[in-house]
């Protein structure tokens, strides 16, 4: 420790405060870890939006109860199959795709791994609200999944008989084109069909390369003012980089494994 903390921390407990200092220390980082600070600021540094409308979309999410909903599922299905591995985006970060595309309202939104299907549960919920936009989503089939360089770095399962995206309501199925298939090959096709997109979330094989091609084949598809997300950007440094490649084409954001960037 150094010197001077040391000095203080003598002082403080000398004039009978350091506990009092200590404990709100502690609660200030659980906050930060815990109630959704770093979300909140993530979110609103990127969009550019007052606190009150991050604050009141935060309460839509908890309303909807759309989190415990999926919590409660996955909990279900691993009653039944211990085996099962969902996976699944860090409640923080579904929280985050949710704010992004109710404060974005993306007319098109593209992802890259859908497993259960907890991030299109969200994002699809979010389009509901918005009452527009529609979402692609590109997952390999299980039955590929081994022996691909996906399978060795990341444990994911679907709960016995279930199909990807099977946490998805049917109710959201009219905003939502799902498509089964490696990305390698249906991200471009999927670019070309559409055009243009607003969102992309990328969260399907978490290698160097497999992460920097999909930047970049979907970068230029991006429209203006629109952001490209990515889970588990800490594993390799594919995010970092295209950070540093284009600073100047837009402004980037990241807290723990959760990255974003906004094209200008
Ligand atoms: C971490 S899970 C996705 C979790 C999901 N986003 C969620 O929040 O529930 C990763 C998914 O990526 C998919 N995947 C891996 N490699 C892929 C590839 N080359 N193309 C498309 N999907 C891929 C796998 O099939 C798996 O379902």
């Amino acid at each position: 420790m150094g010197l001077v903390r040391e000095k203080i921390k003598t002082l403080a407990k000398a004039a009978g405060i350091y506990s009092h200092i200590k404990t709100r220390k502690d609660r200030t980082y659980r906050r930060l870890r815990d109630s959704n600070l770093a979300v909140h600021a993530g979110i609103r540094w990127i969009m550019d939006i007052p606190y009150r409308q991050i604050r009141d979309l935060s309460l839509e999410i908890q309303e909807a109860k759309i989190l415990e909903e999926i919590q409660n599922q996955m909990e279900k299905e691993h009653e039944k199959d211990a085996d099962y591995r969902p996976g699944a985006s860090s409640p923080l970060n579904l929280k985050a795709l949710y704010l992004l595309c109710r404060t974005l309202k993306p007319e098109t939104v593209v992802e890259t791994g859908v497993a259960s299907g907890a991030s299109s549960f969200l994002i699809l919920s979010a389009l509901e609200r918005n009452k527009k936009g529609a979402l692609h989503s590109i997952d390999l089939p299980p039955e590929q999944w081994k022996g691909t360089d996906y399978a060795c770095l990341d444990q994911v399962s679907l709960p016995k008989g279930k199909k990807p995206g099977w946490l998805v309501p049917p109710e959201l199925y009219s905003r939502w084109n799902l498509i089964s298939g490696d990305s390698r090959k249906e991200l471009p096709k999927l670019l070309e069909q559409i055009g243009a997109l607003d969102l992309f979330y990328h969260d399907a094989e978490h290698t160097y390369e497999a992460m920097r091609r999909e930047f970049h084949t979907v970068w230029p598809s991006i429209r203006s003012g629109g952001v490209l997300v990515s889970d588990d950007v800490t594993w390799n440094p594919a995010f970092a980089e295209f950070v540093q490649e284009k600073k100047r084409e837009g402004c980037a954001k990241r807290w723990f494994g959760f990255g974003m960037i906004r094209k200008k």
